[in-house]
């Protein structure tokens, strides 16, 4: 008689820190897989978690298990990272399950708006982002963070700026202790002066603010932002993070030889790093994918882009530990 072969339907499991979980990828997730089932879980604490997971990884025996995927997802940063470490606990062999984490969209995000200024950074001549000074204005929410945080790794000398010394102080020590090395500094920006004396030696700076928050007026930059030749900006919500640079900019001069990238511009390769990172959750038996891959995709769709585009482009390989 011939053996009896299961097959197994691919299940996303949405652990979600928030009391709604995010319709974004939820949606997103159902676009990429439209044969998957969804199962949510929301206001999820640490006990919780650990044991919806318990409960997701035995009922489909070690072969099921590699079709069912956990997606961590809040807005609570420490929260959604204390989650991923609890899981990580309760994995073993075989039961091992692919968990993706991006908490409210951060590591996408953060991840397209480092890659998209390091494409810009490529595309007008001006090499890597090794070295580079960088100023991640407002960069203590968990998008700036995460952005700060990849700059780092990329070796770049990064200030990140808050209305608070000792909340930038503490980003920006906690990121050195990763990176083993000194290349963040914390500091206080919340007068425009305060924020002229931020950006004064930046070549890039990403405006991570909150949504609907003006951070960098535009006489600020062109006063204090000689220096600079790369403006980012994720808030798309008006007034925008950096005033005179539109959403759907991308690489157009806000002021002579400042190259401006907007909020749209960022989102439009947010969503083929989500698309991609999900693609890859589900195909993967097992694994993490967080803001590292997240950040090595959006590396990838840009040195494809540059390739098919320019022919120049720095490699996809992956560099960060
Ligand atoms: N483009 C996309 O695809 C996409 C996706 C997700 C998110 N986003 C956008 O990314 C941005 C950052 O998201 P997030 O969740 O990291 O932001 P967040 O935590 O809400 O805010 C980031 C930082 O902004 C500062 N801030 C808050 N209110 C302020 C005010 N009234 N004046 C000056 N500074 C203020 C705070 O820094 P301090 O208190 O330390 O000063 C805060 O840590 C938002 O604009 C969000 O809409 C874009």
């Amino acid at each position: 008689m011939k053996a009896l072969t299961k097959e197994f339907k691919t299940v996303f499991i949405f652990i979600d820190t928030d009391k709604h979980a995010s319709p974004f990828d939820i949606l997103a997730t159902i676009d990429v897989l439209p044969e998957a089932a969804i199962i949510k879980y929301e206001n999820v604490t640490v006990e919780d978690a650990e044991k919806i997971v318990y409960d997701a990884m035995f009922p489909r025996g070690p072969e099921g298990v590699k079709h069912t995927k956990i997606f961590i997802n809040g807005r609570n940063f420490e929260l959604t990272n204390e989650i991923l470490e609890k899981i990580k606990k309760c994995m073993f062999p075989p039961f091992e399950l692919s968990v993706v984490i991006d908490p409210r969209g951060a590591y996408t995000t953060a991840s397209a708006a480092v890659a998209k200024t390091l494409e810009i950074s490529i595309v007008k001549g001006l090499g890597g982002l090794e070295g580079k000074k960088v100023a991640v204005l407002a960069g203590t929410g968990p998008v700036g963070q995460t952005a700060a945080r990849l700059y780092a790794f990329e070796k770049a000398k990064v200030i990140v700026t808050s209305r608070d010394l000792k909340r930038s102080m503490a980003v920006a020590e906690k990121i050195n202790e990763e990176v083993k090395e000194d290349r963040a500094k914390g500091v206080e920006a919340k007068t425009p002066e305060e924020m002229g004396a931020a950006i004064k030696d930046a070549e890039i700076i990403l405006a991570a603010g909150a949504a609907g928050v003006q951070l960098l007026p535009l006489n600020t930059l062109k006063e204090y932002g000689r220096s600079c030749r790369i403006v980012a900006d994720i808030n798309a919500i008006p007034p925008l993070g950096v005033e005179g640079l539109k959403p759907t900019w991308d690489g157009k001069e806000v002021i002579p030889n400042v190259f401006g990238v907007g909020a749209l511009a960022i989102g439009v390769l947010k969503n083929a790093i989500e698309a991609k990172m999900i693609k890859m959750a589900a195909e993967e038996p097992k694994g993490i994918f967080d803001y590292k891959v997240a950040y090595q995709i959006a590396r990838e769709l840009i040195s494809k882009k540059l390739e098919e585009g320019k022919g120049k482009s720095e490699s996809g390989k992956h560099w960060l530990p």
